[in-house]
């Protein structure tokens, strides 16, 4: 969508994965979705270092709302769980320089049951809008025929520009219209700043592969319409909750940044581990990531239970990504030939390698042939930079 904004992949936190719908705040007041848990990961954003890595948008999920609208008709908060309302929580999010999102529904109701947009866009919107939020996610339950999806997030989108506020536009059309039939990706980019693509990411491996691998199989289709303005969206990382291993953090925070995925966490930054945080605010990846290219990496190659993924960069550079899909066995090297790589222009004649995750270490000048070989653990990833070095093209001699 062409509305200035999401140049760059969006970056923020979100609290479906983790938080869900647990309204539960007389039992469970510290995770219950209440105005108390966004101002607090506004805070830890601004101390911890989040906010300095690029992280802006704190963004609320379902089950936020009242179940009625007010006499006039507009949403408003729970207001046992935000006393102080939403503009109030938006001032606050901006005190702290950062941004708020917000969550609605296409359909008549969202997917936890409470009230829907349908019918309301307009008003909802301005609402938003008046709040001082800054992105709406705009769900897709409740749709009383999946025909009237393509023109409901259309609506919405026109509606959200009426109101003159930049408002970021996150929108899950593809997801609810695959079961029936190829989404209009053209239109999808033309309508939304990102769009999800796939079934929910949950905190476990199968669910990160699934994503993976769903991704692959589409990505001419997908990966073609990405770039500033509109993303393809896998959906949120679980990095720092419980069901990833060191590894397998790693391959998900490589393979959003390969992907020019929002990065959008979902867990607790009241009390993340030190490793998962410094892997979120790993800036080699995150420039991966918001690099201003803008275009979405591909699956290139396969084989042995390896994976190759290609992100061409700005300035003629390529980010590689080579994970090891392999679920036995220890650390495995895989043999790179750049020549080999669907971009392997960016090493002629010569190129600097530099792997930056796992571990960082500069791998030195390379020519297309030289062997590489690049460890990986099981489910784990690694994250390669190729910087093209100008220089004498290599011409044969008649
Ligand atoms: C379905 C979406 O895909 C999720 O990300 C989340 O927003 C839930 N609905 C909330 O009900």
């Amino acid at each position: 969508l062409d509305n200035g904004l999401a140049r760059t992949p969006t970056m923020g936190w979100l609290h479906w994965e983790r938080f869900m719908c647990n309204t539960a705040c007389d039992t469970d007041p510290h995770n219950c979705i209440s105005e108390k848990l966004y101002m607090e990961m506004a805070d830890m954003m601004v101390k911890d270092g989040w906010k300095d890595a690029g992280y802006e948008y704190v963004c609320i999920d379902d089950c936020w709302p009242s179940m009625d609208r007010d006499p006039k008709g507009r949403l408003q908060a729970d207001p046992k769980r935000f006393p102080g309302g939403i503009k109030k929580l938006a001032d606050y999010v901006h005190s702290k320089g950062l941004k708020l999102g917000i969550y609605a529904d296409v359909g008549t109701k969202t997917c936890a049951g409470y009230p829907g947009s349908l019918g309301h866009y307009e008003t909802d919107a301005e609402t938003f809008a008046e709040w001082g939020v800054d992105l709406l996610k705009f769900d897709g339950c409740y749709m009383p025929k999946w025909t009237l999806l393509a023109e409901g997030y259309m609506n919405m989108s026109i509606a959200l520009n009426k109101t003159g506020r930049s408002i970021v536009y996150s929108c899950e059309w593809p997801l609810y219209e695959w079961p029936f039939h190829q989404p209009n990706y053209t239109a999808i980019q033309q309508t939304c700043n990102h769009w999800r693509n796939f079934a929910d990411v949950f905190d476990s491996w199968t669910s990160v592969k699934a994503i993976l691998d769903w991704t692959a199989a589409h990505q001419s289709l997908i990966a073609a319409v990405a770039g500033p303005g509109g993303w393809n969206d896998p959906d949120m990382l679980v990095i720092g909750n419980f069901g990833l291993s060191r590894d397998q953090q790693e391959t998900q925070m490589a393979m959003w940044a390969i992907m020019a995925a929002p990065l959008l966490m979902s867990n607790d930054l009241r009390d993340i581990d030190p490793q998962s945080r410094q892997l979120l605010q790993n800036r080699h990846l995150i420039a991966i990531n918001q690099d201003p290219l803008g275009k979405q990496g591909n699956r290139t190659a396969k084989g042995n239970g390896f994976e190759v993924w290609e992100r061409p960069l700005s300035e003629g550079r390529l980010a590689l990504a080579v994970t090891n899909r392999n679920e036995i066995g220890g650390p495995s090297s895989f043999p790179l030939t750049i020549a080999l790589l669907t971009n392997w222009y960016c090493c002629n004649p010569q190129c600097n390698a530099t792997q930056v995750t796992p571990k960082y270490r500069e791998l030195g000048v390379q020519n297309p042939f030289t062997p590489l070989h690049i460890m990986v653990n099981p489910t784990g990833t690694a994250v390669l930079v190729i910087t093209p070095i100008k220089g004498q093209q290599y011409t044969p001699q008649q």
